[in-house]
């Protein structure tokens, strides 16, 4: 297959690559694919003609997206269908990642891909207008819904992620105050990704949630990074009304799996081992960038 990647610079994006090697695939940073340049989508396609279009790029600093709702919707939603609309074209097949944050989070179990949504930012309304408008627009879909993100690419990405702003934090040795009552489950992009393979080469269409096993709270989750990084730096649980954001967030966004279940794919392992894996790789080649 002739894969496209969007938002090649990403963390995500570079975990994909080695996925799909496999295939033939090329990733586009934002410098040569910008997708809200219609013109260069189209170019973009005439010149590769994918099979399959895989779109990273997004505008995700939640708490911006509050102050820049137009940019949020001009990427995370109209980009998104203007790529949908030339996979249509081209007979391409899109795949598409959204996010917990479309759900307001008053279940208190695993939200499931048919429950309703009702996101509480503009970050969350903006990626719920992205699925509906790829919806709308081409049968071949493949929308992937995934929690707190962390690749190891991370490590040298303009936006990192949140093991590395825990781990800086740490090293600093300054006190570390991180919400406590938000649970999610933190996703390893590696998993993530080779979880998208393999929904790709089977076909399957929808919408899909694929994150960690487990659940934790913001808090545990920063409290188990210090602790394996071996540091001595306190990590003290905070509500959230304590420390209010310009952006509201779920209280509850842990996702269930039931289409992997389903279609008999692989959940992804406990975001815990998971972490491990991303601390020793992260120790590797990517220490010196
Ligand atoms: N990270 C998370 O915790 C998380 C959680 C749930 C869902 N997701 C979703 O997962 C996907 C991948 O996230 P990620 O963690 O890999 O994010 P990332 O590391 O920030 O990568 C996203 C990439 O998109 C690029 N981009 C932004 N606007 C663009 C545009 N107009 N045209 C082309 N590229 C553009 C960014 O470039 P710049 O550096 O130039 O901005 C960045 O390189 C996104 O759809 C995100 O909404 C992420």
């Amino acid at each position: 297959m002739k894969i496209v990647i969007t938002g090649g610079e990403g963390q995500l994006a570079a975990d994909l690559v080695q996925s799909l090697a496999r295939h033939d695939v090329v990733a586009l940073g934002r410098d040569r694919l910008d997708i809200t340049n219609p013109d260069a989508i189209e170019s973009m396609c005439a010149r590769e003609r994918p099979d399959v279009i895989v779109n990273t790029a997004a505008f995700h600093q939640v708490d911006l997206c509050e102050d820049q709702p137009e940019q949020s919707f001009l990427v995370n939603a109209a980009a998104p269908q203007r790529l949908a609309r030339a996979c249509a074209r081209y007979g391409a097949t899109l795949v598409h990642f959204s996010t917990d944050y479309v759900f307001d989070g008053a279940k208190s179990s695993p939200y499931r891909e048919a429950d309703t949504i009702n996101p509480l930012s503009v970050y969350g309304s903006s990626k719920a207008a992205g699925e509906m408008a790829i919806r709308g627009t081409t049968e071949r879909h493949l929308i992937v819904r995934t929690t707190g993100v962390f690749g190891v690419a991370g490590v040298s990405s303009r936006h990192g992620n949140f093991v590395e702003t825990m781990l800086r934090l740490a090293a600093r040795g300054d006190s570390m105050f991180v919400v406590a009552d938000q649970t999610l489950t933190p996703t390893y992009a590696g998993d993530l990704a080779e979880c998208v393979r393999a929904l790709l080469e089977a076909e399957v269409k929808g919408t899909v949630h694929v994150t960690g096993g487990g659940q934790c709270s913001w808090y545990e989750f920063a409290a188990d990074i210090v602790r394996l990084a071996g540091s001595s730096t306190p990590v003290t649980p905070v509500m959230q009304r304590d420390r209010p954001m310009p952006a509201r967030r779920p209280a509850y966004s842990v996702l269930a799996h039931d289409t992997l279940h389903r279609v008999g794919i692989a959940e992804p392992r406990h975001w815990r081992e998971a972490l491990h894996e991303y601390l020793t790789r992260r120790a590797g080649p990517y220490a010196s960038q």
